[in-house]
């Protein structure tokens, strides 16, 4: 039986560039989708996927993103003084949770360094990397399809999905051969190559690797040996092409439908579509978006 995965990283360090001004005092993990923050829907993915323990790597605007999972003992106060015990519940919900711990990347050096900080908290035992700005509806949670697919092999799973070729330099892409596979939700493949942020001629393929990874302890003693790479920074699609010389690495094509929050586009229609999927909002915004006039 391979070993449980328990803990669960959340790299939350990078500058959100894309959205300036929002992002210069406050984490892209907390801007909202309808009245939720990014990051949230990740940690219910967690919790919805079997695994509690969260470690959130944390760059500028730490504070929002645990006080946000702190407790708030004024705002509890005020809501039961008043008696909005359903707003309570929600605020508390999100305390009571989740068990916590972070730890800070002080520069932005790239998403393998992000994860790398996280060495210490994780230990030596498999893990899981959610980006919170992926943000995945589906049926069955996207985690757990890679969970089950890791229990099946007892190797390192990467979630992808397929994006069109002019897409596909903006990812890194796997070159896999599908693989059969009992039980599993999504298509699995066994990985060849990577390549991180590929000109679309040079793809092996077109199957880009999204925010959701299952992984072993020795990724980070591949961090730790490769130099920096797309951008100048530390790639975590270079530390896998490293651990694929030592060990098999599985990739499994999730079912579901994945949204970019962290590109402008990606986060208005992930808002426009979890709005129209709510009980209490769902048909007035669907009233007003069908009154819009929407000339060419
Ligand atoms: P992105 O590629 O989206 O970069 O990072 P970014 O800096 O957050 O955003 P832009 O491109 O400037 O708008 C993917 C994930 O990796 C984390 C980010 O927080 C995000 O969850 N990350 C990236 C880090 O934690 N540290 C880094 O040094 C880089």
């Amino acid at each position: 039986m391979p070993s449980k995965v328990r803990k669960v990283v959340f790299p939350a360090a990078g500058l959100g560039t894309r959205f300036l001004p929002a992002t210069k005092a406050s984490p892209k993990e907390m801007l909202p989708i309808v009245d939720k923050p990014i990051i949230q829907y990740g940690v219910e993915e967690a919790l919805q996927s079997g695994i509690q323990n969260i470690i959130i790597v944390t760059g500028r605007g730490k504070s929002a993103i645990e006080d946000h999972f702190d407790v708030s003992f004024e705002l509890e106060d005020m809501l039961e003084k008043r008696g909005k015990k359903d707003l309570l519940a929600i605020v508390r919900g999100i305390s009571d949770m989740i068990d916590v711990a972070y730890i800070r990347q002080k520069e932005a050096l790239g998403l393998g360094h992000a994860v790398l900080r996280a060495r210490e908290l994780v230990g030596d035992e498999p893990f899981a990397v959610v980006l919170a700005d992926d943000v995945i509806e589906a049926d069955t949670p996207c985690l757990k399809q890679l969970l089950d697919v890791y229990n099946f092999f007892n190797a390192p799973v990467l979630a992808v999905m397929e994006v069109s070729p002019e897409e596909i330099s903006s990812y890194g892409a796997i070159a896999a051969e599908p693989v059969s596979h009992s039980g599993a939700t999504g298509q699995v493949y066994r990985i060849h190559d990577l390549i991180e942020k590929p000109k679309a001629s040079e793809a092996p393929s077109n199957l880009a690797i999204i925010g959701r990874y299952v992984l072993t302890p020795e990724i980070f003693d591949s961090l730790t040996s490769i130099k920096p790479g797309s951008g100048g920074e530390i790639q975590l699609t270079d530390a896998l092409r490293h651990l694929l010389h030592s060990r098999p690495i599985y990739a499994c094509k999730f079912q579901g439908t994945r949204y970019d929050a962290g590109d402008r586009l990606g986060f208005l229609k992930a808002t426009v579509e979890y709005a129209l999927r709510r009980k209490d909002l769902g048909g007035p915004f669907r009233e007003y978006l069908k009154g819009l006039k929407l000339g060419e």
